[in-house]
């Protein structure tokens, strides 16, 4: 296998296109991407056969941050006739390992939308051909590969796989949550999400306990905010602009009008800072970063608000403001993702290693 399909925000195809093929180089794969501008996917066809393979088996899918969704192509669906389009695609499996798992999937762009209800449908028929043929498994599991048709209209598309371990586990790597009818804004998914994404199952029960502390800068009108007092936090919620009633009624909730740049948390540490003030990303990257080496908060979540141009480079540098900061305190994690609930932002992250527990 040659190419690997990855999908992302219609918009951002030339932000993964770059960070694909500079990721992908690291590990001694090469190859080139063309973006095409709204399509919603990437198609990265690498120099070396096998590569493909190689590259979504050693390249940690969560290195990536503009990828929803990766999968290795077997091969180009091309006008598959309406009468059977099944025929052709178990042909083009023949030769594939065996999967617990297919995902009929669309570009998600404006155009490409309208696929959903056909993909949906087909799923059922062409599992089932698929079980009969022995390609799939006859339960649905996620420890063999997952198989991904992937349609651009109902004659073309590319078949191929990828490794759920080292893939997202979300159909088209989207994660849609129901939006929390008591929260103050739509923002208040992006914490959900990045809070889903990034903790185990472990750290969540860990990591948000009722008493403990967080602040929030940049807060209002509080949707971030929303999400640590759902979870039993006190949040010092730092903004000048105006916050939930209902969330100051809770009682764990102190609205200071401060600069986000200036304040200094009391208590301090504390558990949490999360920060999603519109403000350069190198800026923020940097507080952030100072936070957790001046030991003033145990871990971080915050939204890098990227330029429309470069997105790329905007967060490989912010990534370097950050290592400046902490490297020479210790070893850190850092995770960081486009979101399907971001727009033009990113969401990252970070705590100093041991002391985020
Ligand atoms: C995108 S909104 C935050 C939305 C919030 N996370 C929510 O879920 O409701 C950005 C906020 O950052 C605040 N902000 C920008 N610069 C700031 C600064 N230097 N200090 C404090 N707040 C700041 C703005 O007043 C604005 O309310």
């Amino acid at each position: 296998m040659k190419q690997v399909i990855l999908y992302c925000r219609a918009g951002f195809e030339a932000d993964l296109a770059l960070e694909i093929q500079t990721r992908a180089a690291e590990i001694g794969v090469f190859g080139y991407a063309v973006p095409v501008e709204g399509s919603a996917w990437v198609k990265f066809e690498c120099y070396t056969d096998g590569d493909a393979e190689r590259l979504i088996k050693s390249l940690a899918f969560e290195k990536l941050v503009f990828a929803r969704q990766w999968f290795a192509v077997a091969a180009e669906l091309e006008n598959m006739p309406a009468k059977d389009r099944i025929s052709p695609i178990l042909a083009a499996c023949q030769d594939l390992p065996q999967c617990d798992a297919l995902v009929v999937e669309y570009a998600d762009n404006d155009q490409d939308r309208e696929m959903a209800t056909f993909c949906r449908k087909f799923t059922v028929p062409l599992r089932q051909a698929m079980r009969g043929k022995g390609l799939l498994t006859a339960k649905e599991g996620h420890k063999l590969p997952t198989l991904h048709v992937f349609l651009q209209d109902s004659a073309n598309g590319f078949v191929g796989i990828s490794y759920p371990a080292n893939a997202s586990g979300d159909y088209m790597g989207i994660s849609r949550l129901k939006f929390p009818s008591a929260a103050p804004s739509r923002s208040t998914l992006k914490l959900e999400e990045a809070i889903n994404l990034f903790l185990s199952e472990k750290q969540r029960e860990q990591w948000f306990k009722p008493g403990m502390h967080g602040v929030d800068l940049g807060a209002c009108p509080g949707g971030w905010t929303y999400q640590l007092v759902s979870r039993g936090v006190k949040v010092q919620a730092i903004d000048n602009g105006m916050i939930d009633e209902n969330l100051m009624a809770t009682g764990l909730v102190k609205h200071i009008q401060a600069d986000g740049f200036k304040y200094k948390p009391q208590p301090c540490p504390v558990d949490w800072l999360v920060c999603d003030m519109i403000e350069r990303p190198d800026r923020v990257a940097q507080l952030m970063a100072q936070w957790l080496a001046d030991g003033w908060a145990k871990r971080a979540i915050f939204n890098l608000k990227l330029p429309m141009k470069k997105r790329f480079a905007s967060y490989q540098q912010c990534l370097e403001i950050i290592d400046l900061v902490l490297a020479r305190v210790g070893s850190y994690t850092l995770k960081a993702r486009h979101l399907y609930h971001d727009r033009e932002e990113i969401t990252l992250f970070l705590a100093l290693d041991g002391k985020a527990t």
